[in-house]
């Protein structure tokens, strides 16, 4: 069976490449390049022995995508990554944001909608529920007005899906909500590779440590938290991508309850900032440079999941921990670094 994976060549997307060519599937990546390399596709293949078909497609130009649904009508599921995801960068260029976010969806929903097997899952973010009222958050917290282009592009996909599949019983669609995404592949194939400064905390750990940035900044220690530190609910990228295999052949096999739903993907667990640095420095063996400085705009208090629709609905639960993700973190950097 054939699956889509636009973004494939990304972060999340390369390594749900993995898990879905574990799985037996036929894997078809499209992936425009503008935050990935096409070396990641060595590391797919390093893993896994079977080198997925890539094209290299923007897929903003509507009559590419048309043309690539026509040479693969036979595409029984779509796991739709592509977005532009720096939350600050979104906020300087929200044109860019709604332009690739949004269009791109479109176009690709539009073609979904014209195939035998319309089965698409949708990578959401957390990031639509804002600081929750309550914690953890369920799949039933309101979604609150965004903080970021980005995060409003990812409500605004949710609501276009769900439009969508009110008016197309034959369009089956899940939007997985990840918490925060952090580590990589045990084999250090491939991983995380921000292009520049990285904006989030593990990839900025990890390359202090591996000394190309002088110090952590660690955004706020005043928070009404535990240790004064933002919260977050870190999930290895591994689990992550296990997931969205569970969620497409949920919907493959006709299981789910209705042609819309939503999950929440997350530990359930949350960490601070402090609790993130002493696992790296426990499981790496370094002692990380750090300072506490101001918080930063737009970051919320506290957020991690609560995760029991996912386990009894979806069927899934993350395995991996904490101290699993730092390890995996930190052997990619070094192997990346090596290079
Ligand atoms: C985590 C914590 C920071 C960097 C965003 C998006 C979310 C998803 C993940 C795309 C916060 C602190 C960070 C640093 C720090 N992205 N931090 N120093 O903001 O929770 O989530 O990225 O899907 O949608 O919203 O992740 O890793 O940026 O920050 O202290 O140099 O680490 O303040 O508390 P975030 P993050």
């Amino acid at each position: 069976m054939k699956i889509l994976v636009t973004g494939g060549l990304g972060f999340i997307g390369s390594h749900t490449v993995v898990e879905l060519q574990n799985e037996g599937f036929e894997v078809v990546i499209i992936d425009d390049l503008s935050n990935s390399s096409d070396k990641v596709l060595d590391g797919i293949t390093a893993i896994t022995g079977v080198k997925p078909h890539f094209e290299n497609l923007d897929l903003k130009e509507k009559h590419d995508v048309y043309n690539f649904f026509k040479n693969h009508n036979d595409i029984c599921g779509v796991i739709h990554f592509a977005a532009s995801k720096a939350v600050g960068e979104s906020v300087q260029k929200p044109l860019k944001y709604y332009e690739n976010n949004i269009s791109t969806l479109v176009y690709v929903l539009k073609e979904v909608c014209q195939l035998k097997e319309q089965n698409f899952i949708f990578s959401s973010s957390c990031t639509v529920y804002g600081q929750a009222d309550e914690l953890p958050i369920t799949e039933n917290a309101p979604v609150k007005p965004a903080e970021s282009p980005y995060g409003n592009t990812k409500q605004m996909g949710e609501e276009i899906i769900r439009d969508t599949c009110k008016v197309n019983s034959n369009l089956n669609s899940i939007s997985l909500r990840y918490f925060n995404p952090i580590g990589a592949h045990p084999s250090a194939e491939i991983g995380e590779l921000p292009l520049g400064v990285p904006q989030n905390l593990v990839p900025f750990i990890t390359q202090t440590a591996m000394g190309m940035r002088d110090q952590l900044s660690v955004f706020g220690g005043d928070y009404p938290t535990p240790d004064g530190t933002c919260v977050r609910d870190y999930i290895h990228v591994v689990d992550l991508a296990k997931a969205h295999v569970v969620a497409v052949q949920r919907l493959i096999e006709n299981k789910n309850t209705s042609n819309y739903e939503v999950f929440n993907l997350g530990t359930g667990k949350g960490s601070s900032v402090l609790e993130v640095i002493q696992s790296f420095d426990k499981v790496s063996g370094e002692k990380l440079k750090y300072r506490v400085v101001n918080k930063r705009e737009g970051d919320v208090i506290s957020a991690y999941a609560e995760t029991s629709k996912a386990k009894n609905v979806l069927g899934w639960e993350t395995k991996l921990t904490l101290d699993d993700a730092m390890t995996s973190a930190w052997k990619w950097e070094q192997k990346v670094r090596k290079k």
